[in-house]
C-alpha cells in the first residue's frame, strides 16, 4: 500500500468532535498531528470537511446515544457534499468505536471508518485504505503489541498556555460499574523519558501549565535516568524542574494509587497545585464493596487526611454514583454524610447507568429511576452549598489566576485559580497566557470574578503592563 506523500497532498479540511474525559481530547490533538502530514487541517464545521472523527465516550448510555443522534446530522452534511461531487470520510474513534465497533458499520451506513484509543498512530495507513477503495469499510478495535505513543509523531499545534499529556492509559481496577477497563485495556505507563521530552516540548512550544493525564493516573510508575522505578510523586518532582513550566496538575486518580511519595508531592512541590479528583462514587461500605472499589470510606476519608496534612489548603473534588443496584436509603445518607464530612471544593454526580457486558449491569436490585432523580437532586444540592461556600471563601482575596482563555466579552479574559476555580478577569489581550494575581470580586456558583492587583512584578521580567483593563 501507498501513503499519500506529505508535499503531494493538498490542503483537506479535517473536522473532529471530542466527547469524554481529558484522554479524549489529548487524543484528539494527537490525531490531528497525526493527519497533518497527509494535508489535513483543522476546521470548525462539519460542512464541507474532507474527513470527519467523532472521538467518542461509552461511559453512560447517554453519552454513547449522542454520537449515533451526531452521525445523523453528518449523515445530511456527507450527503450534500457527495450531491455535489465530493468525498467526506466519516470516522468513530474513542470508546464507542471500541466498545461497538463493527456494530456502528452496520447501523450506520454512512461510517467508513471505526478505530479504537490503540491505534491512532495507524491512522495514516488507515485513511489511505479508505481513500483509494470507494465503499470500504474498516473496523479496527486492536491493542497492537507496539507502543502507540512511540509511533505518534511530535505534537505541532500550539498547545495554548494549559495543556494536557497522557503518561498512563488503561485500567485494571474493573470497577463493577465501568467500562474503561474493557475500552481502554490494561494499565500501561508512557516511559519517564518520553513522557519529560514531551513536558519540555510543551513549555517550549508556550504551555505553562501541564496535566498530567491517565485513566488511573497515579497508578504510573517507570524507570527513571537514575534507573529507580519512579511513581508519579517521583516524576512530579522531576517536571517542577523544568524551567517555564509553573503549574502541574493531574488527573484521574484513585483512592489506592495514592502513596506515600505522591502525598508528600503534594507538600514539598509548589508547582503541584492544591487541587486534586480523587473520586469516591459511594460513602457506603456495602455500595463501594459491591462496586468492587477495593476500598473503605474510612481508607478514603485516612488518604484525604494524610493529603491535607501535607498540603493543608488543597481542594477536593469527587465523583459520585447515585443509584448504583442495591443502593438503600441508608446507602445514600452515608454518601450524603461523608460529602459533609469532606467538605468539597467542586465534585460531579451521576445516576448509575446500567453498561451492556460489566458485572453490575447483571445485578437483580437495579434502582428505579425515581429514586436515583431524587438522591441526584439531593446529593447536587448538598455539592452546589458546599462549591458555593467554597468559593465564597475566596471573595476580598488575591489568587494567581493563569489566563489561558478569552473570555465571552471583549476586554475580559477567563482562567483558574490554583484550586481550579474558573475566574473571569477582566484584563486585556496581553495578559492571555501570563498568570496574574487577581483581587476576587464576587462569587457565582461555578465561577469567580476579579480584578487584577497592579504593582506586581511580572514573571517575564517585563514591566507591569496592567493599565489597560476594561
Ligand atoms: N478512572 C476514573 C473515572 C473514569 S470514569 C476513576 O476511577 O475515578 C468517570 C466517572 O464516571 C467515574 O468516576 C464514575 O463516577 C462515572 N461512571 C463510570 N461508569 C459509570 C456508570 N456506569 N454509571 C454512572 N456513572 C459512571
Ligand atoms: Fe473505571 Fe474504576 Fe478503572 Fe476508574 S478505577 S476507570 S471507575 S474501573
Ligand atoms: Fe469516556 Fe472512554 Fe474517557 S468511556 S470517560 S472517553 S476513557
Amino acid at each position: 500500500m501507498t501513503l499519500p506523500r506529505p508535499d503531494a497532498s493538498p490542503t483537506k479540511k479535517l473536522y473532529v468532535k471530542t466527547w469524554g474525559c481529558q484522554m479524549n481530547v489529548y487524543d484528539s490533538a494527537r490525531m490531528t498531528d497525526v493527519l497533518a502530514p497527509l494535508g489535513y487541517r483543522p476546521v470548525t464545521s462539519v460542512d464541507d470537511a474532507d474527513m470527519v472523527i467523532l472521538n467518542t465516550c461509552h461511559i453512560r448510555e447517554k453519552a454513547t446515544e449522542k454520537v449515533f443522534s451526531e452521525l445523523g446530522r453528518i449523515r445530511q452534511a456527507k450527503d450534500a457534499k457527495v450531491a455535489g461531487g465530493g468525498t467526506m470520510i466519516v470516522a468513530v474513534a474513542g470508546c464507542v468505536a471500541q466498545a461497538e465497533g463493527e456494530e456502528i458499520l452496520n447501523r450506520a451506513p454512512t461510517v467508513d471508518l471505526v478505530f479504537g484509543p490503540q491505534t491512532y498512530h495507524q491512522l495514516p495507513e488507515m485513511v489511505a485504505r479508505a481513500s483509494e477503495t470507494a465503499g470500504a469499510r474498516i473496523c479496527n478495535t486492536d491493542f497492537p503489541v507496539e507502543e502507540k505513543f512511540d509511533f505518534l509523531p511530535e505534537e505541532s499545534a500550539d498547545p495554548g498556555p494549559s495543556a494536557f499529556l497522557s503518561i498512563q492509559e488503561g485500567c485494571d481496577k474493573f470497577c463493577t460499574f465501568c467500562v474503561v477497563p474493557y475500552t481502554r485495556g490494561a494499565e500501561f505507563s508512557r516511559t519517564v523519558r518520553g513522557i519529560l521530552d514531551e513536558a519540555r516540548r510543551l513549555v517550549g512550544l508556550g504551555a505553562r501549565e501541564i496535566t498530567l493525564l491517565g485513566q488511573n493516573v497515579n497508578a504510573f510508575h517507570g524507570e527513571g535516568p537514575d534507573g529507580n522505578d519512579w511513581g508519579l510523586g517521583r516524576l512530579i518532582m522531576a517536571m517542577a524542574e523544568i524551567e517555564g513550566l509553573d503549574r502541574i496538575r493531574y488527573t484521574t486518580s484513585h483512592p489506592r494509587d495514592m502513596d506515600d511519595g505522591l502525598i508528600a508531592a503534594h507538600g514539598s512541590v509548589p508547582a503541584l497545585m492544591p487541587f486534586l479528583h480523587l473520586p469516591v462514587q459511594s460513602g457506603s461500605d456495602r455500595i463501594l464493596a459491591a462496586m468492587n472499589r477495593k476500598h473503605s470510606q474510612a481508607d478514603y476519608r485516612a488518604v484525604v487526611d494524610r493529603l491535607r496534612e501535607a498540603r493543608p489548603d488543597l481542594a477536593l473534588s469527587s465523583d459520585f454514583i447515585v443509584g448504583f443496584p442495591g443502593e438503600s436509603d441508608r446507602d445514600f445518607a452515608d454518601t450524603l454524610r461523608l460529602i459533609t464530612d469532606i467538605g468539597y471544593a467542586q465534585a460531579y454526580s451521576f445516576k448509575y447507568s446500567a453498561r451492556p457486558g460489566t458485572p453490575a449491569a447483571a445485578l437483580d436490585d437495579q434502582v428505579p429511576e425515581a429514586a436515583k432523580s431524587e438522591r441526584l437532586a439531593m446529593l447536587q444540592e448538598l455539592l452546589s452549598a458546599q462549591q458555593r461556600a467554597f468559593n465564597q471563601a475566596s471573595v476580598g482575596q488575591v489568587v494567581p489566576v493563569l489566563l489561558d482563555r478569552h473570555g465571552k466579552r471583549p476586554g475580559q479574559l477567563q482562567g483558574r485559580s490554583p484550586a481550579m476555580q474558573s475566574v473571569f478577569v477582566a484584563a486585556n489581550k496581553a495578559h492571555y497566557g501570563s498568570i496574574v494575581d487577581v483581587h476576587i470580586d464576587d462569587a457565582f456558583a461555578n465561577s469567580l470574578t476579579g480584578t487584577p492587583v497592579e504593582n506586581r512584578a511580572v514573571p517575564n521580567g517585563q514591566a507591569p503592563a496592567l493599565e489597560a483593563f476594561a
